[in-house]
């Protein structure tokens, strides 16, 4: 599967020599001694001769001590061929008078903070003035970081050109791809592959400066690099090869990086650049808002489009759907024909061919059941992940109203007929947008059109778009919340910060005195929380602590996090590890307390550091490292996948506009429910419950050659489906550089599975998600009416549900594992699949108490009549149940 080989720079890792390996050990146990001594024998970071000469005060933030010599080292400049037009409009960006500033301050520090108003030119500039200072010398490379895939691809791209440099030099590098090449001399890429880079090669050296950008975003990512480089720094400087870092955020608190000791015991001067912004008058709807904000920013729109001067507007909503949605309303309303609105489905992604190799004959079936220690070996690869959520700023912008271009609040809905005033040129931006497109609202519009971008978050701080006059705020934003215990996880949609709110409002003001519409009050604003708080506060942590013990950071509570998870996320994550066996389960004195777990610092075992070389979470991690048995590996890659991409099937129970357009959604809702069956198989297959749907879908799509018309016809994601083409191919080619003995070829066109690998596949998930076992009510049981056809978990003392749209609604197996719960109006399963109760006490013995675990034998399981054996009945602890298990005689 040549198409979704690694990229070169991967290649490059793989090779190391031993040598380097050497380093690498002994760099990862310094970090792990480093971290894991509670006394904190942190070391000082490094200052240079010249710095160490001058007075010892603090630098205040905002102000740079000037060195008092002359850097020692000698000047580097590289030329940079710059066409006039870009030199022209570089000279206009506040950062560029502070370049000397900059420079100065990386050369005598090794960590800066430089901090800048969205669009002051940090992302696109400070990487060209490190390369013309010769950082990108030798083989070194200049490597900058981003949150958002969308970041990292558009500003090589940008940097690329302004530097009239190929993108085999400027490159980027994703999650799936990019474009690295062995010329590469400034490399994007997002946290997460810099992250897992750390992984191959502690010391990062092959960077000479690595730029943390968007750090006020506090991705969980971010937040670990930061950790992980506050420790790395100080080694190459002990090295003799110093590297530099360079923080850079938008304008907001900063402290959190300055002044943690923990961090950086000698806190990093902070560079502030002051970008010219022009006043943003600020208008608060007087009315306290309605639900329906969607509808309000649409006649808002209306209204400035035909009310007020030209000047680009900026939309910020909270997802895709509602993107969507408004964009469709104002293209109706004000249309252009050019061909970009014209277009309903994306279709500029460029297909990828897949390989057409069959899969290995199947082996005779001869286990009857998958083996808990039969599992592939060894690490590789990389992942990141998108993000939606997240952005806080500050930005002090002027609030208040004025009268002349207050439209007042929204009023009557509109007549949504075709308008006579200019066409709107609408434009969609969210994260989850082909590059391509996103990369639309950088161009000037057509003549004779004014520019409207609906956007989600990405366009607070990430991108910057020219020519915004006017900003319409809905004041909300989309975050999904985690119960930290249950680990039910839910959207809502919620009021956003103060800071995020200023800085939407600021977008209108970078190239001239604009206005920014909230479509609420400054009472309710005044309400807001000053800041978004850290994501990693927000989520589980159990990948984090995976891949952090994968780097010999044993105790992860003594980890510098700029700021850290609570004490709960973390017992929990490393509880959840042990269950699943990626680390060492500790001598069993009963089940440990809470304090005791807090302690914890279980090293990782070899079945924990296969998975943490998968991109996935470690529940997926674990049923790709069990799947190679009974060739479930193809089944199993495509069920991860499919359960890892967001929204695989199209969003139908969305309101229509008209009624034209409800009669249309509901011949396709009735069509799509319609093509889930056939998915869902007959017979045992259905057993497999929506993760046979999911096969059959992306089944079906290979089959179809994956085209939009194809999943637009059935009510499949395209984007979804195309991710999980691509993951697929990442994780098959994972897999097959993990464990040699098993060979697997991406076969696009699988055929369905057998009976009894159905069960292997039941088997599998299961022991990924022994945690999320479910067992139903039964209606001999039912105390309560609230009870009826619901299931019983371990930890939530509420009924859970099977969702109408689950294959197996009607079913209601007994037994059931679940992907995760997600609260709508009631608590529903997703990703359900049917399991038998005997397999647990077989394959989740952790969960289980058995009657005397020191006398009788381990259970196991019988052949001939297809029963677990174990000497009494096993109790699944977590609940109580008694597991109705065979008695061996
Ligand atoms: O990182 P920061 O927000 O400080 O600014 P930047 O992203 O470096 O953007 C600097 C300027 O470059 C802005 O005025 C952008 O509009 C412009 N830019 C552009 O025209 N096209 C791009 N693809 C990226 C940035
Ligand atoms: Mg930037």
């Amino acid at each position: 599967a040549e198409e979704f080989s690694e990229e070169s720079d991967h290649a490059e890792h793989t090779d190391s020599s031993s040598e380097e390996e050497d380093n690498n050990d002994t760099a990862k146990e310094q970090l792990s001694k480093d971290v894991d001594d509670g006394n904190s024998t942190v070391q000082p970071v490094a200052v240079t001769p010249s710095q160490s000469s001058q007075p010892k005060t603090k630098p205040l933030p905002g102000e740079v001590q000037p060195s008092a010599t002359p850097s020692s080292e000698p000047a580097i400049f590289i030329p940079v061929d710059r066409t006039p037009e870009i030199q022209e409009a570089r000279l206009k960006l506040p950062i560029l008078a502070e370049e000397q500033v900059i420079m100065e301050a990386i050369k005598e520090n090794p960590v800066v903070v430089l901090c800048g108003e969205t669009g002051s030119g940090k992302t696109t500039q400070v990487p060209q003035f490190l390369y013309e200072a010769g950082f990108g010398s030798d083989n070194d490379i200049i490597g900058v970081t981003e949150p958002r895939r969308v970041a990292a691809v558009t500003m090589s791209q940008r940097v690329a050109l302004e530097m009239n440099l190929p993108q085999s030099v400027v490159s980027y590098q994703i999650r799936y791809e990019g474009n690295v090449s062995p010329e590469t001399k400034i490399k994007f890429m997002t946290d997460g592959v810099l992250l897992k880079e750390i992984q191959k090669d502690f010391l990062l050296s092959k960077y000479k400066v690595i730029i943390i950008d968007e750090a006020h975003e506090r991705s969980v990512y971010t937040d670990i690099l930061i950790g992980l480089l506050s420790r790395i720094v100080p080694l190459r400087t002990k090295k003799g090869c110093p590297l530099k870092l360079v923080i850079m955020s938008a304008t907001l608190r900063v402290e959190d990086f300055t002044e943690n000791k923990r961090l950086f015991p000698v806190s990093p001067p902070v560079i502030k650049v002051e970008a010219r912004q022009f006043p943003v008058t600020v208008h608060f709807n007087k009315r306290t808002p309605l639900d329906d904000y969607t509808g309000e920013c649409y006649r808002k729109i209306c209204k400035i489009h035909r009310m007020l001067p030209a000047g680009g507007i900026l939309v910020f909503l909270t997802g895709q759907a509602e993107v969507h949605s408004l964009c469709r309303r104002l293209r109706k309303m004000f249309p252009y024909r050019g061909k970009n609105q014209t277009k309903a489905i994306e279709d500029d992604e460029s297909e990828i061919a897949t390989d057409r190799r069959k899969s290995k004959p199947r082996k005779n079936l001869t286990l009857p059941k998958i083996n808990l220690d039969n599992y592939s070996a060894l690490p590789v690869d990389e992942g990141d992940e998108d993000r939606e959520a997240g952005g806080n700023d500050d930005d002090e912008e002027g609030q208040g109203s004025d009268s002349d271009l207050d439209l007042g609040d929204g009023g009557s809905e509109e007549d949504e007929k075709s308008d006579s005033s200019d066409p709107l040129y609408v434009l969609p931006l969210y994260s989850l947008l082909a590059p391509e497109r996103q990369a639309k609202v950088f161009h000037p519009p057509p003549s004779g059109t004014r520019l409207c971008v609906v956007a989600t978050n990405v366009a607070e701080t990430s991108l910057t778009i020219p020519g915004i006059k006017y900003v319409v705020d809905c004041g909300k934003v989309k975050k999904r919340f985690y119960d930290k215990v249950t680990g039910v996880s839910s959207f809502r949609v919620e009021w956003t910060s103060q800071a995020s709110a200023d800085q939407r409002a600021g977008r209108a003001g970078r190239t001239e005195p604009g206005h920014c519409y909230r479509l609420y009050s400054s009472a309710v604003f005044s309400d807001f929380e000053k800041f978004s708080q850290p994501e990693i506060t927000r989520r589980p942590v159990e990948d984090l602590v995976l891949q952090m013990k994968d780097l010999n950071i044993e105790k992860v509570v003594n980890f510098p996090f700029p700021t850290s998870p609570s004490a709960d996320a973390l017992i929990a994550a490393e509880e959840l590890l042990i269950s699943l066996g990626a680390l060492q389960d500790p001598p069993k004195t009963g089940r440990l307390n809470y304090l005791q777990r807090a302690k914890l610092s279980s090293p990782i075992t070899p079945l924990g550091k296969t998975m943490a070389s998968f991109p996935v979470a470690p529940r997926y991690a674990k049923m790709l490292a069990l799947g190679k048995q009974h060739d479930c590996l193809p089944y199993i890659i495509t069920i991860v996948a499919a359960m890892t991409v967001r929204e695989l099937y199209e969003e139908l129970g969305r309101p229509a506009i008209s009624d034209e357009e409800k009669e249309i959604l509901k011949a396709k809702k009735a069509r799509v429910l319609q093509m889930q069956r056939v998915w869902a198989g007959q017979g045992p297959a259905q057993k497999l419950g929506d993760l046979m749907v999911m096969l059959g879908a992306v089944g079906a799509c290979e089959y179809s050659g994956l085209t939009p018309k194809f999943c637009e016809r059935n009510g499949l994601r395209y984007k979804a489906m195309m991710e999980i083409r691509r993951l697929r191919g990442q994780l098959t080619s994972a897999v097959n550089s993990l464990c040699p003995d098993v060979r697997i070829y991406l076969d696009s066109k699988m055929p369905p599975p057998t009976e009894s690998q159905v069960n292997y596949l039941r088997q599998i998930v299961m022991s990924g998600l022994g945690d999320h076992i479910a067992r139903r009510i039964r209606p001999e049981e039912l105390l309560d009416e609230k009870w009826r056809n619901a299931y019983k978990t371990p930890l939530l003392e509420d009924p859970v549900f099977i969702h109408p749209n689950s294959s197996l609604f009607k079913q209601l197996p007994d037994f059931v594992v679940y992907q995760e719960i997600f609260e709508t109006t009631k608590m529903y399963m997703k990703g359900v699949s049917s399991i038998e109760c005997e397999w647990i006490p077989v394959l989740l013995p952790q969960y289980c108490h058995f009657a005397d675990p020191l006398e009788d034998p381990p259970p196991f399981y019988c052949a001939e009549t297809g029963r677990v054996k174990c000497h009494r009945t096993s109790t699944f602890y977590r609940v109580g149940w008694q597991l109705p298990a065979v008695i061996v005689d």
